[in-house]
C-alpha cells in the first residue's frame, strides 16, 4: 500500500519576515495554499496597508510593519506577538545585501546588515521560541545563503552575517531540541529576485547562470518548496542543518 504524503498547515500559525516580495512572498503563498494562518511582515506602512486591503475578508492573513532598522516598529511587532497565544512556525527570511570591497565597505552597511540579517532573527527567535516551548512544538527556519559557506569578492559583510546565521541555527537547534522545536537554515543559491537584480548587471546574471550546473537561476518557488517541507510534519528528524538549494553551484 503506498503511503500518501500530505502537507497541511491548517490550525498552524506561521510568522514570515520580509514576505512582501521575492522569496518571502513565495513562501507565504505556499503556506497560504497549505491552509496556514499567516503573520507576514513588510518594511513600509503604505505597502502593508495595501496588502491588508487586498486580503481583507481573509481572517487568516495579516500583514504588519517590521523594519529591523527602525526600533519602534520592532518593539510594536514584539508587543503584537505577545498577544498571539500560539506560534508554530517562524521563518526568518528578511535580509539585505550591500556589496563592496572590504576596503570600501561602509560602517553603516556593516551595522545595517548585522541588524537585519542577524540581530533581527535573534530577537524574534528569542521571543517566539519562548511561546513554542510552552506548546512543546515548533519549527524555525532561517534563510541563510550559499554565501554563508562559500564567498566571492565584495561579500565580506554579507558572508559574515550568513555564516553567523548558520552558526546561530546550529546552537539554537540544540537549545530547543528538548522542546520539540526543530531549527534549520535553508541556503539559496542564485535566485532571481529584486535583491539579485539590484546588485548584479544583466551581463553578470547571464555569466553566473552559466556557472550553475543546472544552467540557470532558481526561482523563489523552488526555495519555498524546500522551506515548506522542512517546516512541515513530514520533517521530524532534521534539525540544526543548513540545507543548500543552489542548482549544484557550490560543488563546481
Ligand atoms: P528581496 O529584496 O526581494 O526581499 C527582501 C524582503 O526583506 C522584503 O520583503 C523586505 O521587505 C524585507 N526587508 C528588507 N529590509 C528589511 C528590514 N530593514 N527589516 C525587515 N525586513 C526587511 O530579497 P530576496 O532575494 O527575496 O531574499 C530573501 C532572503 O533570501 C534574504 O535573507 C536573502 O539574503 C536570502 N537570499 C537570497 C538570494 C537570492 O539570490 N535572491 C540568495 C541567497 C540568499
Amino acid at each position: 500500500m503506498p503511503t500518501r504524503l500530505n502537507i497541511d498547515f491548517s490550525g498552524k500559525t506561521v510568522v514570515i519576515t520580509g514576505a512582501t516580495r521575492g522569496i518571502g512572498k513565495s513562501i507565504a503563498d505556499l503556506f497560504k495554499d497549505a491552509g496556514a494562518e499567516l503573520i507576514l511582515t513588510g518594511t513600509k506602512i503604505s505597502e502593508v496597508e495595501k496588502l491588508n486591503q487586498q486580503v481583507s475578508g481573509n481572517e487568516k492573513i495579516k500583514y504588519l510593519c517590521l523594519d529591523f532598522l527602525k526600533e519602534e516598529t520592532v518593539s510594536e511587532f514584539l508587543e503584537y506577538l505577545k498577544g498571539v497565544g500560539k506560534i508554530d512556525v517562524l521563518i526568518n527570511n528578511a535580509g539585505i545585501n550591500r556589496i563592496n570591497y572590504v576596503y570600501d565597505a561602509l560602517q553603516e552597511d556593516w551595522n545595517d546588515m548585522i541588524k537585519v540579517n542577524l540581530t533581527g532573527p535573534f530577537i524574534l527567535t528569542k521571543q517566539i521560541s519562548a511561546i513554542m516551548k510552552k506548546n512543546n512544538y515548533g519549527r524555525i527556519i532561517n534563510i541563510a545563503s550559499i554565501f554563508g559557506s562559500i564567498t566571492r569578492e565584495k561579500r565580506s559583510v554579507y558572508t559574515t552575517t550568513k555564516a553567523g546565521i548558520i552558526g546561530f541555527t546550529k546552537t539554537t537547534a540544540v537549545d530547543l531540541a528538548p522542546y520539540n522545536i526543530l531549527v534549520n537554515a535553508v541556503s539559496p543559491g542564485f535566485i532571481l529576485t529584486d535583491l539579485t537584480k539590484n546588485i548584479l548587471s544583466e551581463k553578470e546574471l547571464e555569466d553566473l547562470a552559466k556557472e550553475v550546473p543546472l544552467g540557470r537561476f532558481g526561482s523563489p518557488e523552488e526555495i519555498a518548496k524546500v522551506v515548506l517541507f522542512i517546516a512541515s510534519d513530514l520533517n521530524t528528524f532534521i534539525t540544526g542543518q543548513d540545507i543548500i538549494a543552489d542548482g549544484g553551484y557550490i560543488n563546481v
